[in-house]
């Protein structure tokens, strides 16, 4: 089966035609990130006018790259939420005139477990259930229990900022371009001392007894250290130290939810995935306490916002709607029904 996935949340208009759920045949993104880093970040209302002007030619590419004539592709599959309003119309309605142009079935995906299928991409070795799935985004940080495909059960999440919007609002403060994730990164990979003695800025809830992270006080931790007048800290130890501050929290609450949880698989997904910092700390947390699991990250094109996942969600979670009954959910969540 053959699926054409749109998606087009936020600032990326993208397009992908997946064979089966786990095979590419292109993958098609256009991004107005560089307009919104002069801005310092998305203003909704740009964003939804560069998807109006990208997503007719940006499902035309993928179409070609993937050799494909509509005729061909089996289904169509679209994300309905969550995401900026004016964005997400742009994609949905996109998707609605080409099912019924084409008479073709639809098949509303949700963005956040979407990211998760990132992992059925480009791998031989596919994830096995349970699975622990940890989704990391520009808006959200979810911790979910995969029992099989479609059955989530919700285990934790971030309570405030999410830790791509701590990366971006920390970037910020550090004159770092939006978005932040990767210039942070950059910044950090230029300190050379040894990145475990980086303490400087706060785990919080780290010894609480749950699944939940809070990242908002971060900014104020770092705004504190900028304006204070003590010895002066290098920007590229700065970065190092969000980084890690992030990364930390992230790594040791979701190994005790796998030595909690006992899953098969660990599954990392969403933009902030991308960071290979991130990747690395899972590894070596998961070799040192010996937890018996299989560890996978998507390679970073697939980890960033693209329509890849979306397809493959829409294969392994195939429940076709009638378009007129497709809506934009902007709130939905992870286990939120669509
Ligand atoms: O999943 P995504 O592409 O879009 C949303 O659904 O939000 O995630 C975007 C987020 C941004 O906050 C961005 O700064 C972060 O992912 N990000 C990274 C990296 N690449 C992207 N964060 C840390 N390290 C990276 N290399
Ligand atoms: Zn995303």
């Amino acid at each position: 089966m053959k699926i054409l996935g749109i998606e087009t949340s936020c600032d990326e208009t993208a397009a992908a035609v997946v064979e089966n759920g786990t095979k590419v045949l292109s993958n098609t993104v256009a991004s107005s990130s560089e307009i919104h880093a002069k801005t310092g970040g998305v203003i909704p209302e740009q964003a939804a006018r560069q998807q109006v002007k990208s997503v007719i030619p940006v499902i035309g590419i993928a179409l070609s790259r993937a050799r494909l004539n509509p005729s061909k592709v089996d289904a169509i599959s679209v994300t309905v939420g969550p995401g900026l309003i004016g964005s997400l119309l742009v994609g949905i309605e996109t998707a609605k005139t080409l099912s019924l142009l084409w008479k073709k079935p639809i098949v509303p995906a949700n963005h956040l477990v979407a990211h998760i299928y990132a992992n059925w991409l480009e791998t031989e070795n596919k994830p096995k259930f349970p699975a622990l799935a940890l989704v990391v985004s520009g808006g959200h940080t979810d911790l979910v229990l995969m029992k099989e495909h479609g059955k989530l059960e919700w285990i934790g999440g971030t309570r405030d900022d999410a830790a791509g919007e701590a990366f971006d609002k920390t970037a910020r403060l550090l004159g770092l371009p939006y978005p932040g994730g990767p210039a942070i990164a950059a910044e950090a990979a230029e300190y050379k001392e040894n990145k475990s003695k980086l303490k400087m800025f706060p785990r919080p809830m780290l010894e609480n007894n749950n699944f939940d992270w809070s990242f908002s006080g971060l900014k104020t931790a770092v705004a504190r250290q900028i304006l204070s007048s003590e010895k002066k800290i290098s920007k590229e130890r700065l970065a190092a130290e969000v980084q890690e501050a992030i990364i930390d929290v992230l790594v040791k609450k979701s190994l005790r939810a796998v030595d909690k949880f006992k899953p098969k698989s660990f599954l990392l997904a969403g933009g902030v995935a991308a960071n290979k910092r991130l990747g690395e700390k899972f590894n070596l947390g998961i070799r040192n306490s010996k937890l018996e699991i299989d560890f996978f990250v998507p390679s970073p094109k697939l980890c960033t916002d693209n329509a890849a996942y979306i397809a493959s969600y829409a294969h392994f979670n195939y429940s076709p709607l009638p378009w007129q009954k497709l809506e934009a959910n902007p709130q939905l969540t992870i286990t939120g029904q669509i």
